[in-house]
């Protein structure tokens, strides 16, 4: 908490617009933040709160080592990463499931060590071995549906929002891991020493949420 303010990492784009609409609906807005600029650090001193925009993959990195105080993050990243942090709030928005997804009419014999491509290899792997399957990961960084088309993979493990991604590439959704949505995270000291200042904000983001 640098000179008092609270330092909120939002994720860049989409979400993170909305979702600073919902800090400034619940007080704590910063006009500037919405102008177009490239700038990526907004103050309001008057509410005593920072914002930055960070990649949202990269929020949780934030919020964990303290260079943010609160953040948000999707529950997708945080069954991934682990990270060090409290999660304090569903804001329910942006909500997605993590699936696992084939070829139409795809079926896992269990004979042979299924092939999965995603970039969220924890949570793949957390899946499977609690059903006691053998695969093997293949980890890719984007494009993830493009994996069992070109024989890369058997399935992919990865985010379905509308569906859309998949459909226009002849796949469906064969299990669903998780349901997944946008979290409120704190670092754990900056919670202890500014309790009072983020259970405000947490209290207001819960009242427009
Ligand atoms: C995610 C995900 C899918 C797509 C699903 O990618 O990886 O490709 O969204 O959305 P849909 O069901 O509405 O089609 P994202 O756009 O977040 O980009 P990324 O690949 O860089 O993560």
């Amino acid at each position: 908490m640098k000179n008092g303010m609270i330092s909120v990492a939002l994720p860049k784009g989409r979400l993170g617009e909305k979702v600073y609409g919902m800090f400034a609906s619940a007080g704590f807005p910063c006009d500037e933040i919405l102008e177009d600029t490239r700038k990526l650090i907004f103050e309001n001193p008057l509410c005593g709160i920072r914002y930055f925009w960070v990649k949202p993959s990269d929020v949780a990195i934030y919020v964990e080592r303290g260079a943010a105080d609160i953040g948000v993050a999707g529950k997708d990243i945080l069954l991934e990463y682990q990270p060090d942090v409290y999660e304090l709030l569903d804001l329910e928005c942006g909500k997605c499931r993590m699936a696992i997804a084939g070829p139409a009419g795809f079926r896992d014999d269990g004979l042979t060590t299924l092939r999965v491509a995603t970039k969220f290899a924890n949570i793949t792997r957390n899946y499977y071995s609690a059903l006691g399957r053998d695969i093997d990961i293949i980890h890719l960084n984007g494009s993830i549906e493009i994996a069992p088309i070109l024989g890369l993979s058997d399935v992919i493990v990865d985010i379905v929002e509308t569906g859309t991604t998949l459909r226009e590439n002849n796949l469906s959704v064969l299990e669903t891991i998780v349901p997944i949505s946008a979290r409120l995270i704190s670092n754990k000291a900056a919670y202890k020493f500014g309790k009072d200042r983020i259970e405000a904000i947490v209290k207001g983001l819960e009242r427009v949420k």
